[in-house]
């Protein structure tokens, strides 16, 4: 009798000291209380809060959708499918909507629940939020891919906002939110372009008629230009001139493309009042450009423009057929040859433009349905196209002036409605609007949002490697280098 009064307080005791002891900070010696913690420390709070909550199933040996927890590089790197943190937006952050958003079979069912597991609470879901919020920081202060040199803008055109990535890791490293700057939710970013040096962004905002300046190094918003349905932009390879064409919206035609010095986004000088006349009224998109000339497409005229940059004036005009709609434009490292995407014929266009005053059609390949952004390679070798209304896309050998592959697919595997494409280090990237839904997001978060995509691409088996779902209409996409 006496014995066992004695064991059970000993037992009680022994197991509210295991139980501390599992909880404890480890500073205070007490449970964590993640509601009151202030000054955020990354090995203290965050990781003993995943080793406690986490690591069981995302470590080295049992590294759940590829995602590890053990560590902050690993946490910032994000799963096989790039869902981890996104620094300063919980909101959108993959790690976040899991454990607060996820549903399955239509009911809410917060992440590890769905495993099983108890959901966290909400001091510690808050607490990641903020964490995140802050910039996903280290011990150290580091924030995740501070210090990359290579980037990749994807506008989301409908959800207000671009994705920044980093090419190699392929993650969204950053979301740049328009409306928190002020912009409506209909303000529409088409297409980034950065300045030579690497040292600004710009963006085409179609829904709210400007084009706006950022920092290239703290993505801080700096100046802006207005002009109507902004679309495609085209920066000139050594001078402060920015080209700026028009949405091409059939029942908003224009009359002119307009440039901007793009230091002080002001009118760019020999221009009027920032316009550029051209002979028609007509929907003029395609834009490229190089140190002398700035080739522009008329979309229902079916004419490829072609500007003085010297002079700023129309030049000459060389048409390829109303029913053609040349839509986008690129140009051979070497300005001897432009590639133009018609979307009435589903053709490649070569236009030889070795002498600007007088473009010459040399060819027409054919490709797949509503052939949409076009890219050369580095070397020239090669030119890149998404097929908008096909679901895939086509490479095409610049020497013999065919169709050298075929990437075939119904949307799902990611790549629905490709719009814009970039090649990076011969890796390939591609945009997907999936604006029919075609690709279904991995998780359900409980909206019927649809998510754009953009996928890698193998430079030479060409079969999508990797596909990250950023915003709603996933539209142009740009590379940066990155600074000297
Ligand atoms: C019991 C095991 C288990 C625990 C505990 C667990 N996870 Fe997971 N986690 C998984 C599995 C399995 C998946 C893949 C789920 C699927 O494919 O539907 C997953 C997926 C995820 C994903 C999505 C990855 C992607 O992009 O597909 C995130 C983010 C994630 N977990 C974060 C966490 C966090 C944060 C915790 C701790 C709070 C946690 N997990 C705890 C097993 C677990």
């Amino acid at each position: 009798m006496k014995k066992i009064a004695l064991i059970f307080p000993l037992l009680a005791i022994t197991l509210l000291v295991t139980f501390c002891e599992k909880n404890k900070d480890p500073l205070s010696g007490g449970e964590i209380d993640y509601s009151n913690i202030t000054d955020i420390k990354y090995s203290e709070h965050v990781q003993a809060l995943f080793n406690k909550e986490c690591t069981g199933c995302h470590n080295a040996q049992q590294a759940s959708a590829g995602l590890r927890l053990d560590a902050w590089n690993y946490v910032a790197l994000g799963s096989e499918t790039a869902g981890g943190v996104i620094p300063f937006d919980s909101q959108n952050s993959r790690l976040m909507r899991m454990l607060t958003e996820l549903r399955v079979n239509g009911q809410l069912k917060p992440h590890p629940a769905d495993q099983g597991r108890a959901a966290l609470d909400t001091s510690k879901t808050n607490f990641l939020a903020r964490w995140i919020d802050g910039g996903a920081k280290n011990d150290a202060g580091e924030v995740p891919f501070e210090h990359s040199h290579e980037h990749l803008y994807v506008c989301n055109q409908n959800a207000a906002s671009i994705s920044i990535i980093d090419p190699h890791a392929f993650v969204v490293i950053r979301n740049i939110d328009l409306q928190e700057l002020g912009y409506p939710a209909n303000a529409q970013p088409h297409l980034v372009t950065l300045s030579p040096d690497g040292e600004f962004w710009y963006v085409s905002l179609i829904g709210a008629n400007k084009v706006l300046k950022f920092d290239a190094h703290d993505n801080e918003l700096l100046s802006e230009a207005s002009t109507p349905v902004p679309a495609l932009l085209a920066h000139h390879p050594t001078e402060h001139v920015l080209y700026i064409s028009r949405f091409m919206d059939p029942a908003n035609p224009q009359t002119s493309i307009y440039a901007v010095d793009s230091e002080t986004m002001q009118p760019a000088t020999g221009t009027n009042n920032g316009n550029i006349s051209l002979p028609n009224s007509d929907v003029y998109h395609g834009l490229v450009m190089d140190a002398n000339y700035v080739y522009t497409a008329s979309l229902a005229g079916g004419n490829i423009i072609v500007i003085n940059h010297a002079t700023k004036e129309f030049l000459t005009a060389l048409p390829l057929g109303a029913n053609r709609q040349p839509l986008h434009l690129a140009l051979s490292p070497d300005s001897q040859t432009l590639y133009v995407s018609c979307i009435g014929t589903d053709e490649i266009a070569v236009v030889d433009v070795s002498d600007p005053a007088n473009p010459a059609a040399v060819n027409f390949i054919p490709v797949g349905l509503d052939p949409w952004h076009l890219h050369t390679s580095h070397d020239g070798d090669h030119i890149y196209v998404g097929n908008n209304r096909s679901n895939d896309f086509c490479v095409i050998d610049a020497q013999t002036l065919t169709v050298q592959f075929f990437g075939a697919g119904d949307g799902s595997d990611g790549l629905s409605i490709p719009h814009g494409v970039v090649a990076v280090d011969h890796n390939l990237y591609f945009t997907g609007q999936n604006n029919t839904g075609d690709y279904v997001p991995k998780y359900d978060f409980g909206n019927n949002r649809f998510a754009g995509t953009v996928v890698m691409v193998h430079p030479s088996t060409y079969a999508i490697q990797k596909v990250l779902e950023v915003g709603d209409f996933a539209t142009g996409i740009a590379i940066h280098h990155g600074h000297p």
